[in-house]
């Protein structure tokens, strides 16, 4: 193992995750890339614990190999305890690769007593990650857009890093939490990043290469109009034969340096990027020739979704962004070739805290969908709050689930020495590995088996305090910002923090609609936008009635007076004033509990976390104070428990 990599954070790898398997004797038996990982991964471990690689015919305490069952599909395997033997029987090498985390994941526990026989395979073939780094520092958005723990990896200064052992270290990573694709550049393809898929397509192949040995294929997020920006073409019309030449020969080249290439995200026709809509054209055309140059390489194109009205009057309530993916993209069912995924955000909008599923998820039988999730932390806090999404994530998957064939999350790290910014943070994204690879994993084991992995040895009251901060940290989240599903009160550009009427007057479709009276947005198929109506059963009813539809939604489907009793028995107003102080005082015991874990890990991440808890604390209580106050002075309704309401 490079020590290079000892030099930042090791997340979700601590070297003392390693130290029941690297006291073993341990044979490891396979050819190829991925069996040489798995045999270095345990050579380093072993060297470092005390136990020994056995050759063939030596005896061993574990044993990883190759059964050769399957040719395709190849990350499962078979984790048995034979005696004194535990064995991970993989059906291909990168069955091996992932066999090997799981025994790492499960400690001295991989060598007691166990299950005779345990068959792992994922629920989805492609778990991916979507980076959204820039080359160049973007003038708003810096280098990762939406990032909020330092630079890109890959890049630094214009360039692609001389050094790429973090790259390195960052795939085994990933492959430890089971994802096995990236998107390596940002869905906004600028002019320097769009070159990537031409004279900078040697930076793929290097990045490609350090993400190989662990089983991570690269994919590039590419500009609709790169025949024109990149070969001098006149028009980028999906139809034009030359057009066509011009994507099959560019993807020729890509695949030539990358052999292994996976393939194009694209981001067309939303916010501003270019598409097929230019030329009179749809989707299933844009999305169908971009998919025709890749086939022949096994590649396949990630369409996206996201695609609304940026430039809406506020005045006009009978347009609603939420409707927007599904009006554009469900007539198209069945229309895409069998290599175009298309990937959906998990929500209707934009990754606000509370949203329903997006319908969309559940309008397209017959074609591939990816389910889009964003463990960087835009609207969430920014890596500056504690929040784990993974339970938001898994009730998106519990009821939508079914109809999805792979998973994506926006990746939220950078060059910080922890990865992440804030260390919990590094949580989301080992937990959106893990939950595509089980859709149906229980998100607070899922934080159990990261605690395990992050800090090994952890006593027993730094794990209860890491789970009273995190288990249920999103829905704390929720409570001192965005009230019943009510969304998008943050400042407008950066979006962090409070501004209820920040984008209320704005082109972006995204409007709460307060008044004296009421608040919420009308989306029923009765009286408002119709919205509801783009669910099927039993959603589209339980959505249409303020009887059925969930508290926790009820201002996201329905404009209400201030007075309307919820299910639980308070009223709109009540309940606003009752969440956000209840959220803010949470945040404080949060504070006060990392406290007492002072001395029980590494003081870097302690100090880094109790820093970022102080921040939560002050932010929170600004949440807090401008959203009860913006609803008194809008409502002249007061607390019935009378707090200071400023
Ligand atoms: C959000 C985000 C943008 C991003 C966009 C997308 O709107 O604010 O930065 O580009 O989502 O997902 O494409």
């Amino acid at each position: 193992m490079d020590e290079h990599v000892l030099e930042t954070h090791p997340a979700w790898l601590a070297p003392g995750a390693f130290r029941a398997l690297g006291r073993r004797r341990v044979r490891v038996s396979g050819d190829g890339p991925l069996a040489d990982t798995v045999r270095d991964e345990v050579a380093w471990a072993c060297a470092r614990f005390g136990g020994s690689v056995s050759a063939d015919g030596q005896p061993a305490d574990l044993v990883l190999a190759i059964s050769g069952r399957s040719e395709q599909a190849d990350d499962g395997f078979l984790l048995s305890r034979d005696g004194e033997v535990t064995t991970v029987l993989a059906d291909g090498p990168s069955g091996l690769l992932h066999g090997l985390f799981e025994v790492v994941r499960r400690g001295e526990a991989a060598f007691g007593p166990g299950p005779v026989a345990e068959r792992h395979e994922p629920a989805w073939q492609r778990r991916m990650a979507d980076h959204w780094d820039n080359i160049d520092v973007h003038p708003v958005m810096g280098q990762v857009e939406r990032g909020y723990a330092g630079g890109s990896i890959f890049w630094r200064d214009g360039r692609l890093r001389a050094d790429l052992s973090r790259v390195r270290a960052y795939a085994r990573l990933l492959a430890a939490c089971g994802i096995n694709a990236i998107a390596i550049n940002n869905v906004n393809v600028h002019a320097t990043e769009a070159r990537l898929l031409t004279e900078r397509r040697g930076e793929v192949a290097a990045i490609a290469a350090a993400f190989r040995g662990y089983g991570v294929r690269v994919h590039l997020s590419v500009n609709f109009a790169a025949p024109m920006l990149l070969g001098d073409l006149p028009t980028a019309d999906p139809l034009d034969e030359t057009v066509r030449r011009w994507w099959a020969r560019t993807t020729q080249r890509m695949v030539e340096v990358v052999p292994d290439f996976g393939g194009y995200l694209v981001k067309a026709d939303s916010e501003g990027q270019p598409g097929p809509f230019t030329y009179g054209r749809s989707h299933t055309d844009g999305a169908n020739m971009l998919a025709e140059a890749l086939a022949p390489y096994g590649a396949v194109v990630h369409w996206r979704a996201f695609v609304y009205d940026h430039r809406q009057d506020w005045r006009d309530r009978r347009t609603d962004r939420a409707r927007a993916a599904h009006d554009h993209f469900a007539p198209l069912d069945g229309g895409f070739r069998d290599n175009v995924v298309l990937q959906v955000k998990h929500g209707p909008m934009d990754f606000q805290i509370r949203e329903p599923f997006s319908p969309v998820l559940a309008a397209m039988p017959a074609t591939r969908l990816a389910v889009e999730v964003q463990a960087t932390q835009e609207y969430t806090g920014q890596q500056k709050h504690v929040c784990y999404l993974a339970p938001m994530w898994s009730r998106v998957l519990g009821e939508a689930g079914r109809w999805v064939s792979e998973l994506a999350v926006v990746a939220n790290v950078g060059d910080d020495p922890f990865w992440t910014g804030h260390p919990l943070a590094q949580a989301n994204l080992y937990a959106a590995g893990r939950l595509a690879w089980n859709p149906g994993a229980d998100p607070v084991a899922v934080l159990d088996e990261w605690i395990g992995l992050t800090f090994p040895g952890a006593t027993d009251g730094l794990r209860r305090t890491l789970h009273a901060l995190m288990d249920d940290s999103c829905l704390t989240y929720e409570q001192y910002t965005a009230p019943l599903g009510a969304g998008f009160m943050v400042r407008p550009g950066h979006h962090y923090g409070p501004d209820v009427d920040g984008y209320e007057y704005t082109p972006w479709g995204t409007y709460h609609f307060a008044d004296r009276d009421g608040v919420g947005v009308d989306r029923t198929r009765a009286t408002g936008t119709g919205f509801t109506g783009q669910y099927p059963r039993p959603w589209s009813d339980r959505y249409e009635s303020p009887d059925t539809c969930p508290d926790e939604l009820l201002l996201f489907f329905h404009h209400v007076p201030y007075g309307h009793v919820l299910h639980s028995g308070s009223t709109v107003i009540q309940h606003i004033y009752d969440t956000h102080f209840a959220g803010a005082e949470r945040v404080a015991a949060m504070r006060d509990a990392w406290r007492e874990t002072t001395g029980l890990l590494d003081p870097a991440v302690h100090d880094r976390v109790t820093e970022l808890l102080g921040e939560q604390v002050r932010s929170a209580e600004e949440w807090r104070d401008q959203i009860n106050t913006y609803f008194f002075r809008k409502s002249g309704v007061p607390d019935l428990k009378g707090r200071r309401i400023h």
